[in-house]
């Protein structure tokens, strides 16, 4: 197995944030009272999980962490965009997901945290009302601006590398369109204020053109059009997204292949969730759901793979709801019914109802998957990254492949790649 060069971690990594809300304050705090060893960083792949390396004969399942070079949690620097000015411990503070008592175990780190003005344009997220956004004649020096704050950024800090990684809140549903087709007509766009380049758009443009990691959070199309695959390409550098897979979604891709793995079939599939927090109310605009609807609905077709099993799932009706419900703030309560059927078509009913906390589920993918993509920059890897699947509802892939939904397959490939990384065997299990 011919080993990937893997440059090693040195120097700080700067981390940023698009969005310092519920999520992003959630995922920092929760770094800094780890680093401090005040907490544990449950449902972090790269902080608690092992990995199987050579024979099963051999029993040897180091922690990741130990055998893949990660930059260290003591070397990361935080910094962020929003569109309002608190710092990270009042936004921590306003979306009541982690206790005082906590965030007062880092509060003059949270404090220092102070977000850089936003782009932003009520068009693309119609419930919110921002005051702390830059201005410019155009979208191209909109990224401008982005690119100086990333340059200043670095300056201050000292820090070697920076991975942005999107935890801003969802944007109204943008179809693809001609101008995210080429990079010449985006370009294009950007100086001609293109009405369909959004925000989320302008932030990767400049991070990718500094060949810096993007990670996508949420399901707008951001990184996930062709104008940036090839930027990304060019400048080598590694995107993923879309949609943090946390919740209804990735039990979905849990139970899905459970059902097709034993051949039963299903009918239907309604989901609904009550939500509170901001998150819920920017949802709660039919724009910015119809985006999160696409990626949600997208899981279900894809494992079952109707047109393979048409007496099987060749008739599903599936349904997704959001409904913003103020008291539960960042307490998601999600349910699923489903509808299924076995032997001789006899039907059966399964409930599920997930009493879940949103950004405690999201803050350890957000953390797994900076390191890994600042670990994919020092790889050399570049362009969409389908091996961090693992961490997303509506995964970027080649448009020439089709997407990995089922949770297990892509914990897998996430696995395996890393074993390359280090110049271990793949494992196909069939030792
Ligand atoms: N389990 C989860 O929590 C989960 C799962 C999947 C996806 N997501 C997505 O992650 C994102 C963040 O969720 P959250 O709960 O933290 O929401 P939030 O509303 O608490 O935080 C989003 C932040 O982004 C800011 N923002 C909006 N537009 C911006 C812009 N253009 N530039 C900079 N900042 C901007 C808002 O002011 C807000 O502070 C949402 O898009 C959500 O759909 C969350």
């Amino acid at each position: 197995m011919t080993k990937v060069q893997v440059k090693e971690a040195n120097g700080k990594l700067g981390i940023l944030t698009v969005g310092v809300g519920a999520v992003a304050t959630t995922f920092i705090a929760g770094t800094l009272i780890t680093r401090k060893g005040l907490g544990i960083p449950v449902g972090s792949i790269t902080q608690l999980a092992t990995m199987r390396i050579g024979k099963r004969e051999e029993n040897n399942f180091p922690k990741i962490k130990d055998v893949v070079p990660l930059a260290d949690l003591n070397d990361i620097v935080f910094g962020g965009w929003d569109i309002f000015e608190d710092n990270a411990y009042e936004a921590a503070k306003h979306a009541e997901v982690l206790t005082n008592e906590d965030l007062d175990k880092v509060k003059d780190e949270l404090i220092a945290i102070k977000p850089m003005k936003a782009v932003f344009d009520q068009e693309f997220v119609k419930r919110l009302h921002g005051t702390w956004v830059k201005s410019a004649p155009t979208k191209w020096e909109l990224a401008e601006q982005v690119k100086e704050d990333i340059q200043n950024f670095k300056k201050e800090t000292g820090v070697d590398r920076v991975v942005v990684i999107w935890c801003g809140s969802t944007e109204v549903f943008t179809p693809l369109g001609e101008v995210h087709k080429t990079l010449a007509a985006f370009e294009k766009g950007l100086k001609e204020n293109h009405p369909a380049i959004a925000p989320s758009n302008i932030y990767a443009y400049a991070a990718v053109s500094l060949g810096i990691p993007y990670l996508n959070g949420a399901p707008n199309l951001t990184v996930d059009i062709p104008a940036m695959w090839d930027l990304a390409q060019k400048t080598q550098t590694p995107i993923a997204g879309k949609d943090f897979k946390t919740g209804q979604t990735m039990l979905k891709t849990v139970l899905s292949p459970m059902l097709k793995t034993r051949m039963l079939g299903l009918s239907g599939w309604f989901s609904t969730n009550i939500l509170g927090n901001r998150d819920g109310e920017v949802l709660d605009d039919p724009g910015s759901f119809k985006t999160k609807e696409e990626s949600k609905l997208s899981v279900i077709d894809n494992i079952l793979q109707p047109e393979l099993y048409p007496d099987l799932y060749g008739n599903v009706y599936h349904k997704v709801r959001i409904n913003y419900y103020p008291p539960r703030k960042d307490n998601k309560e999600g349910w699923d019914n489903i509808d299924l059927f076995g032997w001789l078509g006899y039907p059966m009913q399964l409930k599920v109802d997930f009493l879940c906390r949103d950004s405690i589920l999201a803050a350890p993918l957000c953390l797994d998957l900076v390191l890994f993509a600042d670990l994919a920059k020092r790889a050399g890897f570049s362009g969409i990254q389908d091996w961090l699947s693992f961490y997303f509802k509506s995964p970027m892939h080649e448009p020439s492949k089709i997407a990995e939904h089922d949770l297990f397959i892509q914990y897998v490939k996430l696995k395996n790649t890393l074993r390359r990384m280090i110049g271990e065997e793949t494992i196909d299990y069939l030792d």
